[in-house]
């Protein structure tokens, strides 16, 4: 029997200027329509959600494949997994150097089957093995990236949550979610993590429950925002067990949030598709980009025209 499908992107959720939003806007509509034209000839959400987020991580307006945040030593070390909500298969990767397209890498690992978590020069192994293409780590590296490293550099004292704040002209991590016409569910994340991490440094998103999850049982979400204070509250297992009781996904998040701010006080955004294909997305940063349809027919994009 087939169902509507129902899927969400967004790339990233914090202060975006003005002058950015409407990149935010058509990045993450083109990565949506790929993924929908995926889920809409029949094929599973899983292939949709990791088709938007490679579409995703090949524009450099996000922190995702190239564009992504430098570490201290000016490198791209990049994160990225996904996740089948009827087998609970996964696939992550994290700390990756010279792989353009982590999402391919981690879905690899996932079809293998017999590890869910490769890092470091361990993954990029991996990736030979499979025949996924190195990349020179510089081809990753764009000018505005460079900018911001070499002025964290000058002045010596960077925090990693001032990027959160007003006019900081950044990428976000990215993600989708999705319900496919067989009604399974899956979920894919890719970030470059936070800028001037420390090297080695691995925040929510590869971290199965932290940044992403899917369960066909309840529901998938997706995260974004400071990776810290996201994980210490297992956000998006949080949030898919807010489903519990057929919960609407509205009131789930709210629960979820109300706990990531008095517990951490985190920032963050969510996507949350649960089984029945309905879709919210929360956030408590002034922005949070992305695009939607659930399989009620509702539909949403921001940043909205004018905002
Ligand atoms: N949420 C992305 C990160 O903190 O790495």
């Amino acid at each position: 029997m087939s169902v509507q499908p129902a899927l969400a992107v967004h790339g990233g959720a914090w202060d975006i200027p003005v002058d950015w939003l409407e990149a935010h806007r058509d990045g993450c509509r083109i990565a949506f329509e790929a993924g929908w034209k995926s889920l809409a000839d029949g094929g599973s959400a899983l292939d949709a959600c990791e088709e938007a987020v490679r579409i995703l991580e090949d524009d450099p307006t996000f922190d995702a494949g190239r564009g992504a945040f430098l570490n201290r030593e000016g490198d791209v070390e990049l994160d990225a997994a996904l996740m089948r909500g009827d087998t609970l298969d996964i696939g992550a990767v994290a700390a990756v150097r010279g792989i353009a397209n982590p999402i391919q890498l981690a879905r690899q690992v996932l079809e293998d089957g017999s590890h869910i978590f490769l890092v470091g020069s361990g993954a990029r192994l991996f990736a030979r093995e499979v025949g996924i293409a190195g990349c020179a780590p510089a081809e990753l590296v764009v000018p505005r990236e460079l900018d911001r490293w070499k002025q964290a550099v000058e002045a010596g004292n960077f925090r990693p949550d001032s990027a959160f704040g007003p006019s900081q002209k950044k990428g976000g991590t990215v993600g989708a979610v999705a319900r496919d016409q067989e009604g399974r569910l899956a979920v894919a994340i890719s970030t470059g993590g936070s800028p001037f991490k420390r090297v080695g440094r691995v925040g929510d998103s590869p971290l199965v429950g932290c940044g992403f999850y899917a369960d066909d049982e309840l529901g998938a979400a997706c995260c974004t925002g400071l990776g810290e204070a996201i994980a210490k509250v297992v956000l998006a297992r949080l949030s898919v067990e807010e489903l519990r009781g057929d919960q609407e996904p509205e009131a789930a998040l709210k629960r979820a949030f109300e706990v990531l701010e008095r517990r951490v006080k985190g920032l963050a955004g969510v996507i949350l598709v649960d089984r029945r294909g309905r879709i919210a997305v929360d956030f408590n940063t002034p922005h949070m980009a992305y695009t939607f349809r659930d399989a009620q027919g509702r539909s949403g994009s921001a940043p909205d025209q004018g905002e």
